[in-house]
């Protein structure tokens, strides 16, 4: 198996990125050039590109937000602020994971995996309580006229069933946290569906700011 490594995403590897993401979700609507330009701008540690041989086969993008501002209901157009994260909070003390994915030719090759560990380790970093993300449940439709969504992740849960992402995200050690109704509406395979999912980071020092609040109160510090 080939070396993965994960890096911080740059503007250089944006066209790279756009491509990649035609080839992953050739029926959903593409991430615009200036929303992926206003993520590296506000959040450019969070954005995470997965490479084998120097080329770029993955990626996962993050904001750190408020979870208690989000933890009801919501869409995925909401908490990304259309997919421009305004919505990150510095103040905040939970990694949402906004997109994972990886080239369709190299599912199974632990790329996925490695960019969760840069994810673990940035929310280790950041000394953040938590990772939360509402993951695409694609095996959904194919079953949805015998099941509802709950029964389906119950069945994913206990092993009577296989979801491409969700049994991934569980693979992963996160939790199943509840159903994010329309959530991506325009999401066919997930019926617009998403399962809630946590990870908990058990480095997390509650006595401690977390990495983002100190570098912005010392920037408030020193404004002119
Ligand atoms: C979900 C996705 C990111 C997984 O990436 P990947 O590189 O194929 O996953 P990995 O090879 O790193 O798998 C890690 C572990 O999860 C398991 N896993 C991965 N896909 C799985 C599946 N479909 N079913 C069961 N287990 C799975 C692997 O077996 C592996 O287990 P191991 O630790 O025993 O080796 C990838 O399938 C993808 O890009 N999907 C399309 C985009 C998408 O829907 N993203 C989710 C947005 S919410």
């Amino acid at each position: 198996m080939k070396k993965v490594t994960v890096r911080a995403t740059k503007p250089g590897d944006v066209d790279a990125l756009l491509q990649l993401q035609k080839r992953v979700y050739p029926t959903i609507t593409p991430w615009r050039r200036d929303h992926l330009a206003n993520q590296l701008e506000i959040f450019p540690e969070g954005q995470l590109i997965a490479e084998m041989d120097q080329h770029i086969v993955g990626c996962a993008s993050s904001l750190v937000i408020l979870w208690d501002e989000w933890a009801d209901e919501h869409t995925w157009c909401e908490i990304t602020a259309a997919g421009t994260f305004s919505t990150h909070n510095p103040d905040g003390f939970t990694l949402y994971g906004a997109e994972v994915f990886v080239d369709p030719g190299l599912r199974g090759q632990r790329v996925g995996h490695t960019l969760y560990e840069g994810r673990r380790q940035l929310c280790r970093h950041l000394n953040l309580r938590r990772i939360t993300a509402c993951g695409r449940l694609p095996g959904y439709r194919a079953v949805s006229h015998l099941m509802s969504v709950e029964l389906y992740v119950k069945k994913v849960l206990w092993g009577d069933l296989v979801d491409p992402v969700l049994s991934f995200q569980l693979r992963e050690g996160f939790h199943f946290c509840g159903i994010m109704s329309d959530y991506l509406p325009e999401d066919d395979d997930s019926c617009g569906q998403a399962s809630l999912i946590a990870w908990v980071n058990p480095t997390y020092d509650p006595t401690r700011q977390t990495a983002l609040q100190i570098a912005s109160s010392s920037l408030t510090e020193f404004q002119p």
